[in-house]
């Protein structure tokens, strides 16, 4: 029966990566021997393959909305379970992602990934305690589908860049200057505040965009963390977690590279 079950999970996935365009065999073999590892538990990857296998006309928000949520209630990854990651999925991925990172080797995004990823899960870990303790990411999925249609994952995948970009018209009105919002600033500033802290370009146009209150620092009370201290998650032991002060722009053009690879991967 567990091989029954495993079987018919491992085909839903493959089936779901294949969906996926453009993704190589090789590419797709990886990220099944990956999520199946120990080491990737810490990720919930069972929840984002579910993300995946909504097809191309369903709305991601509830599936992404259930992925973080189980994220959240587990412990971090260990250093050592994000190198292992992400030397495993660079080396396996190599041709899919060399538009991206061109040839670099399979380990130097490693310290770059370990770097970002703290912040980036305490800040998708954020719930506001105003809307039933409802995920922020959820919150603000949901605000956005309101405003511009069902979120499936290819618009998911227009409107990221689009926002990163600055062309927040590609959210038909959507207000993004919430407290959830804020509070993800506020953690991204705190995480890399070469990139988003005072003086910087990003800080001015968040200001223009919602106000100067928008970048003074202080944290909504409703607005909470939830990501599990625990350090369980998976097989390997205690977390490591580097406070990335002082970002040069080469490591800024590293995240920007980082996060496009994750995009290239999901695209
Ligand atoms: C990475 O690959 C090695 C060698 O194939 C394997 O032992 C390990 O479990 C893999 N780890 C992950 C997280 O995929
Ligand atoms: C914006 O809203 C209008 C009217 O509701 C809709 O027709 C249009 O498709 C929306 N645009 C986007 C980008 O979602
Ligand atoms: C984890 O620890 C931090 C810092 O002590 C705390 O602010 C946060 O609320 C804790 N998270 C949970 C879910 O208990
Ligand atoms: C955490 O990383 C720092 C700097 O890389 C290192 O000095 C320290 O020993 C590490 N701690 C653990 C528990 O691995």
């Amino acid at each position: 029966m567990f091989f029954a079950r495993s079987f018919f999970v491992a085909s839903a996935i493959g089936g779901a990566l294949a969906q996926i365009s453009g993704l190589s065999t090789q590419c797709q073999n990886t990220l099944l021997a990956v999520a199946a590892s120990p080491q990737s538990v810490c990720l919930n990857p069972s929840g984002l393959l579910q993300v995946f296998l909504q097809g191309t006309t369903n709305s991601v928000v509830t599936p992404v909305d259930t992925w973080l949520k189980g994220l959240c209630a587990l412990g971090p990854c260990s250093n050592d379970d994000l190198a292992a990651i992400v030397t495993n999925v660079t080396s396996g991925c190599s041709t899919d992602l060399q538009p991206v990172l061109g040839n670099a080797s399979p380990g130097s995004l490693t310290p770059l990934v370990q770097q970002i990823y703290p912040t980036v899960r305490k800040a998708v870990c954020l719930a506001d305690n105003s809307n039933n303790k409802e995920l922020c990411v959820t919150e603000t999925l949901t605000s956005i589908q309101t405003n511009t249609g069902t979120l499936t994952i290819d618009k998911l995948l227009q409107i990221v860049p689009a926002i990163a970009a600055g062309e927040a018209n590609s959210l038909n009105g959507t207000n993004l200057c919430t407290p959830c919002v804020k509070q993800f600033y506020n953690v991204a500033e705190s995480g890399f505040p070469g990139i988003f802290g005072p003086g910087t370009t990003v800080a001015s146009n968040v200001q223009t965009d919602c106000g100067s209150s928008f970048v003074d620092g202080a944290s909504d009370p409703n607005i909470v963390e939830t990501a599990s201290n625990s350090t369980s998650a998976s097989g390997s032991s205690g977390s490591n977690t580097s406070n990335g002060c002082g970002q040069s722009t080469g490591q800024q053009a590293l995240l920007s590279a980082f996060l496009l690879s994750l995009l290239a991967l999901a695209a």
